[in-house]
């Protein structure tokens, strides 16, 4: 179905004035239909959904009141416009207190009427698209909770959508907040093992002896205060997955003992001699590089190649500002509800603000920002002055250039436009609008000074 078309009833016994007011409403965006009787307008009413009613109030055998209630009732989304003769304004008034949207007095101004039904429209159809992206948002959100429309974010969806199908090891690396255990979550939700366990263990967050006991679990005895037997997690994980959170944090002793289980398929808790094999999918993440961590010599590179069988990397959210106000318009919806307020929206300035800040924190700085700003601001519009201080008061662009004297205007040129590129990502038309030039003058200055940019590579 064509989403912006707007469908248009058109209820009168005249047929003059009927097939006048089509004739006047004949555009490709309207599907106009045309009813002699409320009789009629019942039977399309049965069966299409419409935007618009325009309706006479007086014929013949129809009480015009009782067909509005009829009508809202069918289709109380519907806005109904009432037509009605000098002298009958009162019972168009009464009208407009039974759900009717307006009201126009005979005889209709042709062109006053296009103009107004083109208004009309426009606003039906700002209202759908609104409720059309607030349905998908919400579907997406309740699938696996990843928003996003950004070409990046959708390779990501797909690479999900294959990697869960199969049992392979998985390394989801990205910057803090980039929604590496989302991502870990998705895949096992949507995966072969989805009604078995789901079993994380922070790799950052125990040292290295804990880790042991931790991953393997321990007999009665085995250390002083192992005071009964205590499963570790790969067992609770048993058939299901385990995700193994800032992996880069482990010991290179720990990395040893890992190591051995993923090749084996099996252990022994600490202290005991029982071998237990398992079955279960592996998904690691990281938020350093764990290739540099390797070349460091802090990361075994067996155990890195175990790992990154697929390697999934999740970009930051300045490489993919698109997706600002998408994931800001469905935190919105969700801090609405979970605060009881109605769904807030952002201000012009504010929107700016957001674009334009690098957040180091990425998704969840920004889930922060927009949950505190839910409850901080006053009216129905987040303002600057409602975002932490940091970011209201950082100017948009406020990279800083220095200028040695001495360098060329072009030279300086070439600098700027280096600047501006990455400060948005590499987004050409971001970049070309804050220099002020177009896309194609700045198409011609990359090749001038031989900029290659994130874009052309
Ligand atoms: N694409 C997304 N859509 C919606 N919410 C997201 C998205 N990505 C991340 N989030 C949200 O942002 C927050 C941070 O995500 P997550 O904990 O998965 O990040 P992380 O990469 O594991 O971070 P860290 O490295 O700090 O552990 C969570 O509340 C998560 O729900
Ligand atoms: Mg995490």
């Amino acid at each position: 179905m064509n989403n912006s078309e707007i469908k248009i009833l058109i209820i009168d016994d005249e047929k003059n004035i009927r097939e006048g007011l089509a004739e006047s409403l004949n555009e490709k965006d309207y599907k106009v239909y045309q009813a002699k009787s409320s009789r009629e307008a019942l039977s399309y009413l049965n069966k299409n959904s419409f935007d618009i009613a325009l309706t006479d109030l007086k014929m013949p055998e129809t009480d015009g009141i009782e067909f509005l209630e009829i009508v809202k009732e069918k289709q109380p989304d519907i806005d109904v416009i009432i037509m009605t003769a000098y002298g009958t304004v009162e019972t168009a008034v009464e009208a407009l207190k039974k759900g009717a949207y307006d009201y126009l007095t005979k005889p209709i101004d042709i062109k006053n009427l296009r103009t107004y039904i083109k208004n009309l429209a426009e606003r039906r159809r700002l209202i759908k698209e609104n409720l059309d992206l607030k349905s998908k948002l919400r579907k997406r959100l309740e699938l696996d909770g990843i928003i996003g429309t950004s070409l990046k974010i959708k390779e990501i969806y797909d690479l999900i959508d294959q990697v869960s199908q199969t049992d392979v090891t998985i390394l989801l690396e990205g910057e803090s907040g980039t929604g590496k255990e989302l991502v870990a979550t998705a895949i096992h939700r949507k995966g072969l093992r989805k009604n078995k366990p789901f079993v994380t263990l922070n790799c950052g967050a125990f040292p290295e002896t804990l880790i042991e006991s931790e991953l393997f679990g321990y007999e009665k005895g085995a250390f002083t205060g192992a005071n009964t037997q205590k499963k570790g997690r790969l067992e609770n994980a048993q058939s299901g997955t385990i995700f193994l959170d800032e992996i880069g944090e482990l010991s290179l002793k720990n990395q040893v003992d890992l190591l051995r289980v993923l090749e084996n398929h099996e252990f022994t808790r600490l202290g005991g001699l029982e071998r237990i094999e398992i079955d279960i999918r592996v998904i690691a993440a990281s938020n350093k590089n764990l290739n540099e961590l390797c070349k460091a010599g802090k990361f075994r590179e067996d155990l890195f190649y175990r790992l990154n069988v697929i390697t999934i990397v999740l970009p930051p959210l300045r490489e993919r500002i698109e997706d600002i106000p998408v994931l800001a318009e469905a935190f919105l919806i969700q801090f609405s509800e979970k605060y009881n307020k109605t769904k807030k929206e952002l201000s012009k300035e504010t929107m700016k603000l957001l674009i334009n800040y690098p957040f180091p924190g990425n998704i969840r700085e920004l889930k922060n920002i927009l949950e505190r700003a839910t409850i901080l601001s006053k009216g129905k519009t987040i303002h600057p002055e409602d975002l932490p201080p940091s970011i209201c008061k950082s100017s948009p662009y406020s990279m800083k250039m220095e200028v040695e004297i001495g360098s060329s205007i072009e030279e300086m040129e070439k600098e700027l436009i280096i600047k501006t590129l990455s400060k948005v990502g590499g987004h050409r038309e971001k970049a070309a609008e804050i220099l002020g030039i177009s896309v194609r003058a700045l198409h011609y200055k990359l090749n001038k000074y031989n900029i290659i940019d994130k874009e052309a590579e």
